[in-house]
């Protein structure tokens, strides 16, 4: 997701410095470079034996270390970074990076700076709140930094306001968000795509539904791949067990009718994807009570009527409101290829991805899946790979058709 960025992080003296060390690793997880700079006063709070090793780049400090200035020099450092974030920001680095201050490696880095600046400040709530850090804090702003944080909570020293440093899941948020928003080669950007995901829920009275055994990871794995081509994605999910991704549009749904609705209000697009296990058909009544047994000691029977076809809907669209790509999902427990060529004429949809899900195979719920991928003139089976990597697939397989000339 980060993959080939630079990152040149700067931590400085604050009590929540520490927490500078889980973030170089979420960076690292995605695929990024981490540079640190430490402050003098950091080096009090994290070691840069710490710092480098988890950075895998020697933690820099001094701004005159002779050894290293031949090797590093301090402008190309920044030169070489795509984006800077100080984290944790001191009170005292705002007022330096505010007013211009160049003594040490890190506020020198930052005055010679051609790169954004994301900031997330971390001090007691007072020093926060104290007239010159605010000050410090526009200006800040009116020079284009941005900010992430400080939130409220209970601060180390035991007082209670706003200055505690943002999660660092929320600085890693920041930070993929602004690679999204400014990354110029990002192959989907400008593209629109909607992706259903997860399960429905039909219910019979108040307190039970119909639904399956979708965790919505698959469709999860496929916006997020989207995502990070630069797509904007409209995520329109039901039940699932995992979380939507960072950065796309959420509609949660509950049932087949909810979702039918929900993708007809978010077209027009791009590309559509339906990767959701949709409830074909529903109890035709719903008890408003709790349905209880018959008099006679039975069980009620069900009467089903059937749900709308999303799919159909959406690929049998005129012209200039379809999708110029509808892809839909078929979950088969057998003759997978046989079912899957009938579904793929039959919905009118583009290309389609069966996949096995009878018992043992592992797909509902699991981490990987066994795709056969229809695209109207044959079918390829792809070999067993991970949910991460079959949205990575298809993704580059969306792409490189968009690229065609028409
Ligand atoms: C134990 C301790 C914790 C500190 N925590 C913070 C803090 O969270 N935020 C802050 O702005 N300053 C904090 N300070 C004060 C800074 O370390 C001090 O202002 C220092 O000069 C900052 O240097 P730097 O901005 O170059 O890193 C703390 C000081 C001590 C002794």
């Amino acid at each position: 997701m980060l993959a080939g960025r630079k990152i040149l992080l700067i931590i400085t003296g604050g009590i929540a410095a520490f927490k500078a060390i889980d973030l170089m690793r979420m960076i690292k997880k995605a695929g990024g470079d981490v540079q640190p700079i430490l402050t003098k006063s950091a080096l009090e709070f994290v070691t840069p034996l710490t710092a480098g090793t988890v950075a895998g780049n020697p933690a820099l400090s001094e701004l005159f270390d002779l050894g290293r200035e031949a090797e590093i020099n301090h402008i190309e450092l920044v030169r070489d970074a795509d984006l800077i974030v100080v984290v944790p920001a001191t009170g005292d680095f705002m007022a330096k990076m505010a007013h211009g201050f160049a003594d040490d490696l890190a506020s020198t880095a930052i005055l010679a700076r051609d790169k954004h600046v994301i900031v997330a400040p971390s001090m007691n709530v007072r020093m926060w709140e104290a007239a010159p850090t605010q000050r410090n804090f526009q200006t800040l702003v009116d020079d284009g930094m941005s900010f992430v944080g400080p939130d409220k909570g209970e601060m180390a020293c035991g007082e209670f306001g706003l200055g505690r440093l943002a999660e660092p899941d929320v600085i890693f948020a920041a930070i993929k968000d602004y690679f999204f928003t400014f990354g110029e080669n990002l192959p989907l950007k400008g593209k629109r795509v909607l992706v259903t995901s997860g399960a429905t829920r039909e219910p019979l009275d108040p307190v039970r539904f119909l639904t399956n055994a979708s965790s919505g990871k698959q469709g999860t794995a496929i916006a997020s791949a989207l995502r990070a081509a630069g797509a904007d994605v409209e995520f329109i999910t039901g039940a699932a067990d995992v979380p939507p991704p960072d950065g796309v549009n959420v509609t949660q749904i509950t049932t087949a009718q909810d979702m039918y609705d929900a993708v007809h209000e978010a077209l027009p697009c791009d590309v559509a994807i339906f990767c959701a296990a949709v409830s074909d058909w529903r109890p035709k009544a719903v008890g408003d009570k709790k349905i209880k047994k018959n008099g006679d000691g039975t069980a009620p029977s069900l009467e089903m009527v059937l749900n709308p076809d999303i799919l159909h809907s959406v690929a049998q669209l005129e012209p200039d409101q379809r999708p110029q790509l509808v892809i839909g999902f078929a979950a088969e427990t057998n003759d997978v290829v046989k079912h899957a060529e009938a579904k793929l004429v039959r919905k009118g949809c583009d290309w389609l991805l069966a996949n096995d899900v009878s018992a043992g195979s592992g797909t509902f719920g699991g981490d990987h899946n066994s795709i056969i991928f229809f695209d109207g003139q044959g079918h390829q089976e792809w070999a067993q790979m991970s949910k991460a990597e079959v949205g990575q697939k298809l993704t580059n397989q969306i792409t490189s058709y968009l690229k065609q000339p028409d």
